[in-house]
């Protein structure tokens, strides 16, 4: 469905939105009416640069040609299944992924926050099942973020922000260290704690990537102790650090991965994946009415094999690496941080990166903004070196712009 379709002008469409909707967030002034690879189109055809991804999710270009086949195909096919009988689509997927990261199960759920509510139930579970009802404590990070349901808002680590606020009392069994200190980790566990849960590079935290020693050192610390080490790769998998999930970066495997975003190619989807020994605890124990459903499964399929077939996590390791030493060189810089194409720009404090986001839009392109002065830059995969060029040049007049230089 797209504008023309509904015979009201662009004014009259969003008074319409606002009306209806709950405006939770601010929203761009675009109608994204239509997209193609790098571009999203509003309703006259003008072409913005994807450099956000739809919140890094179009990884394998938007409006990937076999994603929309496998859907279309999918939906003549079978729309729906539920889990009672065993579908195609969900069994040749799950099949795809456990092969490919080397994980002997997955269940499936609908979005990012269902699949960590999933990976805490599942460590609960399991500590319930092997050490006593007592051993259901869960250590996060301090500016992770986990979601926005009960379980994943109180696994966010944010205390006192709006994502928590007036939501209590919020669930029992969490606590926060520090990310990147060991020490605090160790500190905050207990004999009653079953695991840590941490996501490879904070995201939505401001783009800080994790040390390799914190990891490698939280991996003994969960083997020393009989924890499970529970990674939150909602973001971070399926290509965006540079390699097919986030942990091979660190040379660390966790007992549970999620994952949801670029999976579905903007199907909502997300997975977590574990040992054998693992999932029993999840037997007679889980379930949901779509998780795997046919079409976001045939959808998810297509796109981990143009991830893989088309060298996507490499490709981001490569762009990722070019657009941020140039963007060291961008004015009123203060900080380039990342891995791949998941990158922050922290700019000086006098200069408000909403605002920058707004001049972008200007210039056509897309990108979001974080806290006061950081940019947050995750575009699809597919980005070229000609395409990085251009998004430099956007955000130099952009920032100038908006420092008045
Ligand atoms: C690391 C991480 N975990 C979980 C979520 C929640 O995912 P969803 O919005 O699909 O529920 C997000 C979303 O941004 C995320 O970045």
């Amino acid at each position: 469905m797209r504008l023309k379709d509904t015979g009201m002008t662009h004014e009259e469409f969003t008074a319409t939105v606002e009306k209806y909707m709950m405006n939770l967030a601010p929203r761009f002034d675009l109608i994204a009416d239509t997209a193609k690879g790098m571009s999203v189109f509003d309703e006259n055809g003008d072409e913005y640069l994807d450099f956000y991804g739809g919140i890094a999710v179009s990884s394998a270009g938007n409006c990937n040609p076999k994603v929309v086949d496998a859907i279309c195909m999918q939906a003549l096919e079978l729309i729906h299944g539920s889990n009672y009988p065993y579908t195609v689509p969900q069994g040749m997927l799950a099949k795809l992924i456990c092969e490919t990261l080397s994980y002997e199960k997955i269940w499936f759920q609908n979005s990012g926050a269902e699949a960590n509510e999933a990976m805490i139930k599942l460590a609960r579970k399991y500590g319930t099942d092997h050490y006593g009802e007592n051993r259901y404590k869960i250590v996060t990070a301090l500016n992770s973020f986990h979601g926005r349901t009960m379980a994943t808002l109180t696994a966010t680590g944010q205390p006192g922000t709006g994502i928590q606020n007036g939501f209590g009392p919020l669930v029992p069994g969490f606590s926060y260290a520090e990310f990147n200190n060991l020490e605090s980790f160790k500190d905050a566990c207990d004999e009653d704690t079953i695991a840590i849960m941490l996501e490879p590079v904070q995201g939505e935290g401001g783009v800080f990537p994790a040390t390799e020693e914190f990891m490698k050192g939280i991996r003994e610390l969960c083997d020393e102790k009989k924890m499970l080490l529970l990674f939150d790769e909602v973001q971070t998998g399926w290509g965006r650090l540079g390699s097919t999930m986030g942990y091979e970066r660190f040379g660390v495997k966790p007992d549970i991965v999620s994952m949801a975003k670029a999976m579905g190619g903007g199907m909502p989807i997300g997975a977590i994946c574990t040992s054998e020994e693992i999932a029993k605890s999840f037997i007679g124990a889980h379930g949901s009415t779509y998780a795997g459903n046919p079409i976001c499964a045939a959808a998810s399929y297509a796109q981990i094999k143009e991830i893989l077939d088309y060298h996507l996590p490499q490709n981001a390791l490569a762009k990722g690496k070019y657009f941020m030493k140039k963007a060291t060189e961008l004015p009123h810089v203060k900080e380039v941080r990342g891995l791949g194409l998941l990158m922050g720009i922290e700019l000086e404090p006098e200069v408000s990166a909403a605002e920058v986001k707004h001049e972008c839009m200007e210039r056509k392109m897309l990108i979001t903004a974080m806290g006061h002065n950081t940019l947050r830059l995750v575009p699809p995969l597919i980005v070229s070196e000609a395409e990085c060029d251009h998004a430099l040049g956007i955000l130099k007049d952009a920032i100038s712009a908006v420092a008045k230089d």
